[in-house]
């Protein structure tokens, strides 16, 4: 019993990057929804805070983490004609060629959201049923270090929205990542467990 526990936990802390992106492949999951589905499940409109930060600020900066085809990415690119920048990172996409933008300004970055550098001018990041799997694959300490460097990385009025529950709905964000986060930064939306902070 122990040396299988042991066994697995080596096998995913010693998981490289090829082998993360083939697990995704393999795992079935959805990775199309657009920006209306993003709304109902963490509970904000990501088009009305870009037109909102881009009359503020000029500019609006869109990191989603876990961003699978990206296509609310593309949406709001389109809402906003390109003004908004929507960088979505993920490990594996079924998009053919990701290298180019996938509308104007607009693209993917393939990467380990665990690991992945943010710049410093972020408006908002979110992650719309991803740390479930990050949950999964490298375990709580992960996910919460993961978790807690993006709000690092945010600046003063930046916003990040991160949900953990799964489309099966067998999986529900568990207690320490309730723990580990004041409650006034988690909400319910649309049957999901949100984190909600504002830096
Ligand atoms: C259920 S899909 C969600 C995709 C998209 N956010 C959506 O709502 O349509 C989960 C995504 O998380 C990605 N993912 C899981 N672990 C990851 C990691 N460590 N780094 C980057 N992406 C990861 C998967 O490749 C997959 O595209």
């Amino acid at each position: 019993m122990y040396i299988v526990l042991i066994l697995t936990l080596c096998y995913n802390i010693y998981m490289s990057f090829e082998q993360l992106t083939r697990r995704m492949r393999d795992a079935n999951m959805i990775r199309e929804r657009s920006v209306h589905e993003y709304e109902k499940d963490l509970g904000i409109d990501v088009v009305d805070l870009a037109v909102q930060g881009l009359m503020r600020n000029r500019k609006f900066t869109w990191y989603d983490m876990c961003c699978g085809d990206f296509n609310a990415g593309r949406d709001v690119s389109y809402a906003t004609e390109g003004r908004a920048l929507c960088v979505g990172v993920d490990v594996d996409t079924l998009l053919d060629d990701p290298s180019h933008e996938i509308a104007k300004n607009c693209r993917i970055e393939l990467g380990d959201v665990t690991t992945y550098p943010l710049p410093e001018n972020v408006d908002l990041i979110t992650c719309n049923k991803g740390l479930r799997y990050i949950d999964q694959y490298y375990g709580r300490a992960v996910m919460l270090d993961t978790v807690r460097n993006w709000r690092d990385a945010l600046p003063a009025g930046g916003r990040l929205i991160a949900e953990a529950t799964d489309e099966a709905s067998w999986y529900r964000m568990p207690d320490y990542l309730i723990e580990s986060f004041d409650s006034e930064n988690l909400r319910w939306s649309n049957g999901c467990q949100v984190i909600d902070i504002t830096t």
